[in-house]
């Protein structure tokens, strides 16, 4: 049989071979097919010949639909012109599914159908090639992680307790009796594992009930989170750099071909080398102030307020880098942020923020240590103690300085990308609208 796939064509020029598929475009010519076929790895054009083939054949092939499924036998052929550079010369075809009336054509269609259309859209050229970045820069966070001898520690989806703000909980009923939330963040565990491995990591999906209809929001989205022990906050300033060039050189370097489907301007992802600005929040504020001053802004942003999305875009648009915004006040970010020594009024926490308008990528920073301030914030929060007894357990017996941060992979995927949503770096999105397909 000879099966390859399309993108090992370069190495059968000349060779007879099989290829299993399904159909992306058909044009005919007279006594000429072009089929092309598409099988996950690349499309190919093949040619039919009339002439060439047997008659009964040449009828299926040529009235068959976009997305028929075949498989077809041929010889390589290679061809400057053709796009992939090789061509199949076919000699023999066999339709294992005809289809009829694909959803998809090359028409423009709205947005929303094709969300409803997901299950097939996944099938086109721009939503295949962000996929294939996103599984690019899935393996370079494993291999980053692995590579510096952080051990995988996954966290639990079903928690008693809120993470980040009791705001954004997926209630789930677990058995009638206690109340369970899906995760919004493995970190709590991951303090745990970090206390019990020294370097660790949790990967996986994380949820959050958000309300807000935006390009950067899913409910259910994938977080990986690096948890050091005796980090501080700087250690994740430096690590979050190292991390994020190596992302981005991994997806330059895999990923050439995706990039020219996406049409991405390159320079920007070469851009993403050390150092990386580094700038306090009280700085940022002050930005922000002047450009209202300016004129550039229409209100002005007070001292204590969070960042909204334009806010961090005008932010992060003075600098053709990702932007670590650091020392926020306290009162804006989770309870358990440890707080800066001179200034206790501010949290030891840093936001990665990505240029071009992507916004926040990554949030974390240094822990609390003190079992006392601990419980005061827990109490100050509104969360149960009872649920966090454990958590609190981690300062009870041998507490240390500790950090970490997470990164969305969809927020990382839309940037390393340069598109506008999210919704099309994940294969099945979760949105405040979106539960289908
Ligand atoms: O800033 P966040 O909320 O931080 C945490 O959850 C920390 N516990 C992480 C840690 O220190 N271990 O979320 C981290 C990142 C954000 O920077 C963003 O990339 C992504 O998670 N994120 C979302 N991505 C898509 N949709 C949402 N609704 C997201 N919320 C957060
Ligand atoms: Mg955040």
């Amino acid at each position: 049989m000879n099966q390859v796939y399309i993108n090992q064509l370069s190495q059968h020029v000349g060779e007879e071979v099989t290829l299993k598929g399904w159909l992306y475009n058909l044009r005919s010519s007279g006594k000429l097919l072009f089929p092309q076929l598409r099988d996950g790895t690349g499309i190919v054009q093949c040619v039919v010949l009339k002439n060439g083939i047997a008659p009964e054949i040449w009828d299926a092939l040529k009235s068959l639909g976009q997305e028929s499924s075949l498989i077809v036998r041929g010889t390589v052929r290679a061809d400057e012109r053709a796009p992939g550079g090789y061509e199949l010369d076919v000699s023999d075809a066999q339709v294992m599914q005809a289809a009829h009336d694909y959803p998809i054509t090359p028409k423009e269609h709205g947005t929303e159908f094709l969300m409803d259309q997901r299950h097939l859209w996944i099938r086109s050229r721009r939503q295949h090639a962000i996929l294939k970045v996103r599984h690019t820069i899935v393996k370079a966070v494993r291999n980053f992680l692995d590579n510096e001898d952080f051990t995988l520690c996954d966290a639990p989806i079903f928690t008693p307790a809120a993470c980040e703000g009791t705001t954004t909980l997926f209630e789930v009923d677990y058995f009638g009796e206690d109340k369970a939330y899906l995760t919004q963040s493995g970190q709590l565990y991951n303090e745990a594992c970090a206390a019990a491995f020294g370097k660790v990591y949790c990967f996986g999906p994380t949820f959050r009930a958000e309300k807000s209809k935006t390009r950067r929001h899913l409910t259910e989205f994938w977080m990986v989170e690096p948890e050091i022990a005796y980090a501080t906050l700087d250690d994740v300033m430096n690590l979050c750099e190292r991390f994020l060039s190596y992302i981005a050189a991994r997806v330059l370097d895999e990923r050439t071909e995706e990039l020219k489907v996406l049409e991405r301007d390159t320079t920007k992802l070469e851009a993403i080398v050390p150092p990386f600005p580094r700038l306090q929040y009280d700085d940022a504020v002050k930005l922000l102030q002047e450009g209202h001053e300016r004129g550039e802004i229409e209100t002005r942003f007070e001292w204590g307020g969070d960042f909204g999305a334009p806010d961090e875009s005008f932010i992060s648009s003075k600098y053709d880098k990702p932007l670590m915004v650091h020392r926020y006040p306290a009162a804006i970010k989770a309870f358990y942020m440890a707080r800066d020594a001179d200034r206790p009024e501010l949290a030891l926490g840093v936001d990665v923020l990505a240029p071009e308008g992507y916004g926040e990528v990554i949030g974390g920073g240094e822990r609390a240590t003190s079992l006392d301030f601990l419980r005061e914030q827990i109490a100050l929060h509104q969360l149960p103690e009872e649920s966090f007894n454990w958590y609190l357990d981690l300062r009870r017996y041998g507490s240390t300085p500790h950090a970490g941060f997470g990164m969305g992979i969809e927020r990382c995927t839309a940037w390393m990308c340069g598109i506008e949503h999210v919704r099309e770096t994940i294969p099945f999105p979760r949105m405040l609208y979106r539960l289908k397909p």
